[in-house]
């Protein structure tokens, strides 16, 4: 939600932190600051509302001089986006500064009581209670500490968050706390840094230390000690980061998310590599023994947004492989109807960030409930696979735009693999033909790869004429369902553009309605041969639409003739097989959504009151 980086070192506070949070922009881009303690006693903080760049134009042009700081980019939950808002937030004395990702949820309590001891409150938010908090834990008693005086304090807080703490008379070090938002330590020469994300000092180091949950880091230039809220040492996961910045930068593209569209054949293959040993599919964490994993006998999947399309893609591969019921569930919704769940149910969760608040809170939700959990995550040692009992990683790497492209197609092989996997235990598939459809599953990048050859440039040209339209409808049938669902997400949240999905059956309920001249309607054809009765059956659909006015632009199988006829605009994508098509399918949806925002002069990687990660509910 927001982006956090600390530092102490040797190098200029400044130009570390500003670096750092241009890694970490599409955590939220609503203000930014950073506060260096200056070595003379001083705490300097610069804040501006909007974008980095606004923060980069108030800074000094000559770095201060201090070499301990911190940086916080914003993304609102409490109080407007504004300057008095921005983080670092401090004390009144000015000396303690705070940055916060997360909700503090008692903050109300907390403000009353500040304020009846006359602490006047310079912002709207939840956080600047902690800075005050801290400075007066620490005015009482100075010798015990800065970070006794932090464990005080996020002892008694409640909610999520990520906090950094540093103080003007304690210019050497800086003290850190996390509960259910991420944190981790980079470990570099006579130099240590602290962020929501390692993105944030890949410049600088690739050593790493996972935080855990409810721990408290205090950083100095020359290392780390970490404790829990009670002061006992605590242990952490050392781990080294395996990809470089150039993975994290533009690669030659005006915006990451076109460079992240292309990389989809790479993070299929990577995510699929190394998963099938001696013909078994196996995942990456399994705390579940076998027998438990036969006696499951419902699937619950559980995910937000576009992870959430990929999940309904994983009911079709689930049900058809393993003939066990699955249901897909928005998780935001799913604790609050208080679903049937027990020992012999699965909850799959699906969670890029692996952060999401709705997602994580359906996972405790579920294990309250002794359901099992597997967690699908793009982010190694986030809170939701470490609260799972299983877990199969992506491996997209990072992805910077906001909206999820790599993530999803690496999501949807993710879930069949996890489809495979049960198929294997339950009996419901012999060896022999996993590792056929595991096989089928590797063809899907060689197919990513020709779809991106061939319909890269005509989609965009597309897009671009189609850019003023008021809205585009998006229909599909099957497993174009979840695919047309996707490709509206993505119109709406890039291009500000009403855009809505339906299963193509439908319309003829109510969305027929809608349809009028020149509304382009996009449809996701399944193929003649391997779905024929639904390819008759979607003809009849692009018929009635015509009929009333629509443009039709329709994605379908190369060499599907029968189409030709009622598409004004055609996208040929390879024939694969069923549960491949919505791999292929997304590519061009892809495409469109962002050429469309950029045809309307939007910010393609960030788009408005958006962020990338969702840590509150
Ligand atoms: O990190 P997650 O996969 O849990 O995120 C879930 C959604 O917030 C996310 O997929 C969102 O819908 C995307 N920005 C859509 O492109």
């Amino acid at each position: 939600m927001c982006g956090i980086v600390g530092y102490v070192g040797w190098r200029g506070a400044q130009e570390v932190l500003v670096n750092g949070l241009r890694r970490l922009e599409y955590r939220g881009y609503d203000s930014a600051g950073v506060a260096v303690v200056d070595g003379t006693g001083g705490l300097e903080v610069h804040r501006a509302a909007g974008p980095l760049d606004n923060l980069v134009a108030v800074l000094p042009e000559e770095d201060v001089s201090g070499t301990t700081g911190m940086g916080h980019t914003r993304w609102a939950t409490h109080g407007p986006p504004t300057d008095r808002n921005a983080h670092p937030h401090r004390d009144v004395t000015g000396k303690v500064a705070v940055v916060h990702n997360g909700i503090i949820e008692n903050f109300a309590a907390l403000r009353a009581e500040l304020e009846a001891e006359g602490v006047e409150l310079a912002s709207d938010t939840d956080s600047e209670v902690a800075a005050h908090l801290v400075a007066r834990a620490f005015g009482a008693d100075p010798d015990a500490g800065l970070t006794a005086a932090v464990r005080a304090v996020v002892a008694r807080l409640e909610g999520a968050f990520t906090l950094v703490f540093t103080h003007a008379d304690r210019p050497d070090e800086i003290v850190a706390a996390r509960r259910s938002s991420p944190l981790v330590v980079g470990v570099g020469q006579g130099e240590m840094f602290v962020a929501s994300d390692v993105a944030a000092f890949i410049d600088h180091t690739r050593d790493a230390v996972e935080l855990g949950q409810d721990q408290v880091v205090t950083l100095t230039a020359d290392g780390a000690v970490v404790t829990d809220f009670h002061g006992e040492t605590a242990r952490t996961r050392p781990f080294h980061v395996d990809w470089d910045i150039a993975a994290a930068e533009k690669g030659g593209h005006d915006f990451f998310m076109l460079k992240e569209i292309e990389e989809q054949p790479a993070s299929l293959a990577d995510t699929l590599r190394g998963h099938l040993v001696d013909g078994r599919v196996v995942l990456d964490e399994q705390r579940l023994s076998d027998q438990e994993l036969r006696d499951i006998d419902k699937v619950f999947v559980v995910a937000c947004g576009t992870a959430y399309h990929a999940g309904l893609l994983a009911k079709y591969a689930i049900e058809h492989w393993c003939r066990i019921p699955v249901e897909v569930e928005v998780a935001s919704e799913f604790r609050y109807r208080d679903p049937v769940l027990d020992r012999s149910t699965l909850v799959v969760a699906i969670s890029q960030s692996g952060e999401t608040a709705d997602t994580l809170e359906a996972v405790r939700h579920a294990r309250e409930q002794k359901a099992r959990v597997l967690a699908i995550c793009n982010t190694n040692g986030a809170q939701i696979p470490r609260e799972s009992d299983a877990v199969l990683y992506t491996h997209a790497g990072p992805e910077v735009g906001v909206a999820a492209t790599k993530t999803f197609t690496a999501q949807v092989i993710a879930c069949y693999l996890v489809g495979l996997a049960l198929a294997q235990t339950f009996g419901t598939k012999y060896a022999d033909e996993v590792a056929r459809e595991y096989a089928e599953l590797e063809s899907s990048a060689d197919a990513v790869a020709r779809v991106l050859e061939a319909v890269v440039e005509p989609t965009r040209a597309l897009a671009r004429d189609l850019a003023p339209s008021k809205a585009v409808l998006f229909l599909g049938r099957h497993v174009g369902f979840p695919v047309a669902l996707e490709g509206a997400l993505k119109l709406k949240e890039l291009a500000y553009m009403h855009a809505e999905g339906f299963a193509a059956g439908e319309l003829k309920h109510g969305p027929i309605a809608l349809i009028e001249q020149d509304l382009p309607v996009v449809v996701v054809m399944p193929s003649p041969k391997g779905r024929a009765i639904l390819h008759q059956k979607l003809l009849s659909n692009i018929r009635e639409i015509q009929a009333r006015g629509a443009r039709t632009i329709v994605v379908a199988e190369e060499g599907d003739e029968t189409v030709r006829p009622f598409a004004e605009h055609l996208i040929e994508v390879p024939a694969v097989s069923t549960l491949l098509q919505p791999l292929v399918a997304s590519i061009p949806l892809q495409v469109f959504a962002a050429e469309v925002a950029r045809a309307r002069g939007y910010d393609v990687d960030k788009p408005r009151n958006l962020a990338k990660s969702v840590t509150v509910e």
